[in-house]
């Protein structure tokens, strides 16, 4: 297989909060590919109280990573569906070097285009702050602030309707485990990255559409 004309297979790292997910949603409308959140899938294999859902739950509400050949096969699946073609926007994958290393390895394998990255930086009091005061569809994973991003109305999402919900691990116990966890595990890519001259830093503090632009521009750079 060889890779499509014009593929853009992007990937969004950075810590719990940094707005991946409002941010790959506001790039995928723009590229017309793809937004493949691992979270947003587990949340739903949970809902469905699937067997992979139930054992990804002990974890996700602890605030600690699945582990990672769960994780491999979901995305392996998934990059193979028709919409990912012309290519996709990962959110929260990869977590972990063994991940980044089976992620190149499939890439390989269905011959697809090379891999733009980008990290999205923000301090660590903002991460918290934006974690703690967040509102989450459980329908389309669109996320929310109570006081940073409000919906339009209260409580319902501004594109769904579906009523908004705290996340499990939005606690402050599970908060602080996340952040170990990217610290530990997480943050290491960026090195993986840079050393195959693929990664791009963007400071995620900022209006949304602000943040939005820079992420267009840096993976424009690429
Ligand atoms: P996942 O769902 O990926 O959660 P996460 O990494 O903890 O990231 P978040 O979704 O919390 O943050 P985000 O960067 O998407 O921020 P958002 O856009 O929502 O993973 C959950 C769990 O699933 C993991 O803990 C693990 O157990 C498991 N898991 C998932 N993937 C895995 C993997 N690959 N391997 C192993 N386990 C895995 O924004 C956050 C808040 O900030 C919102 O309120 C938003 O409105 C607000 N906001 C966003 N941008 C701005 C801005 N510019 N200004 C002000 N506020 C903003
Ligand atoms: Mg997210």
């Amino acid at each position: 297989m060889t890779a499509t004309v014009g593929e853009r297979n992007l990937i969004l790292l950075g810590a719990p909060g940094a707005g991946k997910g409002t941010q790959a949603q506001k790039l995928a409308v723009r590229f017309g590919i793809p937004q493949i959140s691992t979270g947003d899938m587990l949340r739903a294999a949970r809902r469905e109280g699937t067997p992979l859902g139930k054992k990804a739950e002990e974890y996700m509400n602890k605030g600690q990573l699945v582990p990672d050949e769960v994780v491999i096969g979901l995305v392996e699946e998934r990059l193979q569906l028709p919409d990912a073609k012309p290519g996709f926007i990962l959110d929260g994958f990869p977590r972990t070097i063994p991940q980044a290393q089976a992620l190149d390895g499939v890439l390989q394998k269905l011959g697809r285009a090379k891999l733009k990255v980008v990290d999205v930086q923000v301090p660590e009091a903002t991460l918290v702050e934006r974690l703690g005061g967040r509102l989450s569809c459980p329908k389309d994973g669109a996320s929310y602030h109570v006081k940073f991003t409000p919906p339009k109305s209260d409580n319902l999402c501004d594109s769904c309707g579906t009523a908004l919900i705290t996340r499990a691990d939005d606690k402050p116990e599970a908060i602080t485990q996340r952040l170990r966890e990217y610290h530990d595990k997480t943050a290491p890519l960026a090195g993986y990255y840079q050393t195959s001259g693929v990664l791009r830093a963007v400071d995620g503090v900022g209006e949304l559409e602000v943040v939005l632009d820079r992420l267009v521009r840096a993976l424009g750079e690429q």
